[in-house]
């Protein structure tokens, strides 16, 4: 990669969530419960050339790692993700996200009358469907468009515990 390419600065440790599908880097920060005010150092490439052909996301977040749960949303919103875990400055671990069977926590289910959006201590969980995910408590289905409009905001989860 020449200077030229490079849009935004390396980071020295933390995470790099790399060639996420082009327009979703503000739906990973909001899995990752990233809204400015917690005081992390985020850099984020929107629509940046990736390849010779195409457009990628590319956010970068400083002291952190993922968690199981925020991989596993981020597997259905940007399929073709690579989680790179930066140690002074270095890459020393790189994975490719695998499409989840089922996601808990993050999401949030439509259906106000589920368990899950009653005052009850009962995480989210979903099945993961060819077009969608299927909460396990009441089955209503949320289709695979609609997964980033159910991201719970409030950054509950398992990082939040
Ligand atoms: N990166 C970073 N800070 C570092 C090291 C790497 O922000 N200290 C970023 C790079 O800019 C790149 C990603 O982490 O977006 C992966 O780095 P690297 O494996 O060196 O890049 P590539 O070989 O281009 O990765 P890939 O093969 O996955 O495309
Ligand atoms: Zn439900």
């Amino acid at each position: 990669m020449t200077d030229k390419e490079l849009r935004v600065s390396k980071i020295r440790n933390g995470t790099v969530i790399d060639h996420v599908t082009a327009g979703q880097a503000l739906n990973v920060l909001a899995v990752l419960g990233i809204d400015g005010s917690g005081g992390e150092s985020v850099s984020i490439g929107m629509n940046v050339p990736s390849g010779k052909v195409g457009q990628k996301d590319v956010v970068k977040v400083e002291g952190r790692e993922l968690s199981q749960s925020e991989v596993e949303v981020i597997s259905l919103i940007a399929p073709q993700a690579t989680i790179n875990i930066i140690r002074d400055f270095d890459v020393v671990e790189k994975d490719r996200v695998e499409r989840a069977d089922s996601v808990t926590g993050i999401l949030v289910c439509p259906n106000h009358n589920c368990i899950t959006n009653a005052d009850e201590p009962v995480q989210t969980a979903f099945e993961v469907l060819d077009d969608g995910v299927r909460c396990s408590y009441c089955d209503t289905i949320v289709r695979e468009d609609d997964v980033a409009e159910h991201i719970d905001t409030r950054g509950a989860g398992e990082t939040a515990l």
